[in-house]
């Protein structure tokens, strides 16, 4: 499990990477975001009996859609999450390939997904939203004026709010947004 997932992790890292330094001109999908929903998701793993390999792959290949159409990337999703496990000759059974699909398909769902290991990372990806880096990384790429920039991430945290569905992951965003929000905006 260990090998499939860190060649999945080294060659995501390097599609995000040469897709961001064209189009935003530095690289910082993988650095910040990507790799933390993988490290939230690793966070949320306990307990629930989760397909640990599943969540893994489906943490560092959900947003891999938008390599392929920027504005249906979780339609888009699984079909190049496949091709890029084709590209590394690794295989999954037909039930591993079924969770994938899920996870990656419902990542952006507010309410429940079906399936824990879907849960878990659309939890995480939202989660992963709620720290400082993300925004920071978002603020450069965006160079928007500094009030829309806060009316954006005030938004985005809202929403994210709304995509976590595990208690304890509530907890932790609960308790990152009541310590960010007295500061948040200047
Ligand atoms: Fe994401």
């Amino acid at each position: 499990m260990t090998e499939d997932v860190s060649m999945v992790r080294e060659r995501v890292e390097k599609l995000f990477d040469e897709q961001d330094r064209q189009h935003s001109g530095f690289a910082w999908m993988y650095e910040n975001h990507i790799r933390l929903v993988e490290e939230e998701a690793s966070g949320l793993l306990n307990e629930h009996g989760a397909d640990e390999k599943v969540v893994k792959l489906a943490a560092l290949l959900h947003d891999i859609g938008y390599l392929k159409d920027y504005r249906n990337h979780e339609q888009v999703g699984f079909e190049k999450a496949q091709e890029v496990l084709d590209n590394l000759g690794i295989e999954l059974s037909k039930d591993r390939l079924a969770l994938l699909d899920g996870a990656i398909s419902q990542h952006g769902y507010s309410g429940n997904p079906e399936g824990i290991e879907a849960r878990i990372v659309a939890s995480a990806d939202a989660l992963s939203h709620l720290r400082p880096r993300f925004w920071a990384a978002n603020a450069k790429k965006d160079d928007k004026p500094l009030p829309e920039f806060y009316d954006w991430m005030e938004h985005k945290i809202e929403r994210d709010l709304d995509k976590i569905c595990l208690e304890e992951a509530q907890e932790k965003a609960a308790n990152r947004v009541s310590s960010y929000s007295p500061n948040l905006r200047p």
